[in-house]
């Protein structure tokens, strides 16, 4: 592939501000966009299994219905954290992006068929094991493959974006264009890496899971145990076989050596005795977001270099700074959705924590949360929708 070729579908109106900073974005969402993809496959998986126990099983009684709802809430969330990956790799990526969208053309489609169709199906499953224990097998079954469908395709969407050099073969093989949209490329051992660590991401929060539920009288103390150590044995086992994958994964695209691949190694080793210890969860929690980001950043690597050694470089992408527009979604970020994130979890948290039903308006911090939301909210879209049509009427009138 030319540079030339590359540079050329580059948008002419440029980047409204310095490349790195839509980079590290990327790498940002791109990890909580995966944490949830993890978070949402690990527990679904986990759950079939429980309907199978459900019946019999004191624990998996309790267990299944709450691993169905973790998952229902993880794929809505992941699709929500999946449009700001999305938006920062057609910043500056958007050859690749582009190109892969109208080579793939028909699997964009059938992507997002698929997603409204698997997750139609899980709102099945939960509700036929609401109302029978044990309940929505066959149905739960066919959601999960479906929503593992949906991430081998989006897997495609980056592997394709990856081959630059094949683009023209993909685009007219021996000379003859096909524009049928079907083009479809699997990097299998990428992919069975990306999708295992759902077995260490269910094993953790089963750790945390437990933790949080040790302070409640309504758990007993064996249900506690239990579900702690089978998120151990989760962890350790899956942390195995995603450290196999991984370094597979590495020697294939020759960076087993590089130090972001051997500090991934590192963290994952940490990792490994962290969970088998389990002294506190949420620790371990928080050096699993590092690991997810180091794998972002992994993934980011090998996508710069490919596209360098291309000549093209995300740096070099003509900047014209729009300033009003950058602080207008940084404060976005930060403020409406920090304040408005930071609610919702204190609410969780504090339903979760409380035995019987949560009065949120009796909870100071709850109320004085939900105030600021509310009203950073209003302010929002008043600006928003202000800036917006003061804009159109300038350009118009
Ligand atoms: C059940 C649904 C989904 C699953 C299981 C899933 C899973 C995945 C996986 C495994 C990858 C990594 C692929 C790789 O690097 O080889 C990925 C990447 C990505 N996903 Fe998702 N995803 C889902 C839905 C979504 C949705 C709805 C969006 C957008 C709204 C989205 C946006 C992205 C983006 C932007 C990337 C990175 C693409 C790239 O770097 O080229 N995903 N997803």
């Amino acid at each position: 592939m030319d540079a030339s070729i590359l540079l050329a579908l580059r948008d002419p109106a440029g980047v409204p501000f310095y490349p790195v900073v839509f980079q590290v974005l990327y790498v940002l969402t791109w990890a909580l966009h995966a944490a949830f993809v993890f978070l949402a496959l690990g527990s679904m998986g986990l759950s079939l299994y429980g309907t199978f126990k459900q019946k019999s099983d004191e624990n998996w009684k309790i267990l299944t219905p709450h691993l169905i709802q973790t998952g229902k809430i993880s794929i809505s969330i992941l699709i929500v954290l999946g449009v700001a990956p999305l938006l920062f790799t057609q910043v500056i990526y958007d050859p690749n992006w582009y190109v892969t969208n109208t080579l793939s053309g028909m699997w964009v489609f059938i992507f997002i068929y698929t997603l409204v169709l698997g997750y139609i199906l899980y709102y099945w499953y939960y509700f036929a094991n609401k109302k029978n224990q044990g309940g929505g097998k066959l149905i739960g079954i066919i959601s999960f493959l479906i929503l593992i469908f949906a991430g081998t395709l989006m897997h495609n969407f980056a592997v394709t974006s990856l081959m630059p050099n094949d683009w023209m073969n993909m685009y007219a093989p021996n000379g003859i264009v096909d524009n049928s949209g079907w083009t479809f490329n699997v990097d299998t051992v990428r992919l069975i890496f990306m999708l295992s660590l759902s077995i260490p991401v269910v094993g953790l929060f089963l750790q945390n899971y437990s933790r949080f539920l040790s302070t409640r009288e309504d758990f007993s103390e064996t249900f506690v145990k239990y579900t702690a150590s089978l998120g151990t044995k989760i962890g350790v086992v899956g942390l195995i076989i995603s450290a196999v994958a991984f370094v597979a994964w590495m020697l294939q695209v020759g960076y087993l050596l590089h130090p972001l691949s051997i500090a991934i190694v590192i963290g994952v080793v940490v990792l490994l005795f962290m969970i088998l210890k389990n002294s506190n969860s949420y620790i371990t929690t928080i050096v699993l977001v590092v690991v997810a980001l180091l794998i972002s950043a992994m993934r980011e690597l090998i996508r710069f270099d490919i596209m360098a050694k291309l000549g093209y470089s995300i740096y070099e992408y003509p900047v014209n700074l729009e300033i009003p527009t950058i602080v207008m979604f940084l404060l976005t970020f930060l403020v409406l959705g920090g304040v408005g994130v930071a609610y919702l979890l204190t609410l969780a948290w504090k339903v979760g924590k409380n035995q019987g039903v949560f009065d949120g308006t009796k909870d100071k911090a709850v109320t004085k949360l939900g105030n600021y939301t509310l009203s950073i909210m209003v302010l929002w879209m008043v600006v928003y929708f202000g800036w917006g049509m003061t804009i159109l009427f300038m350009n118009i009138l």
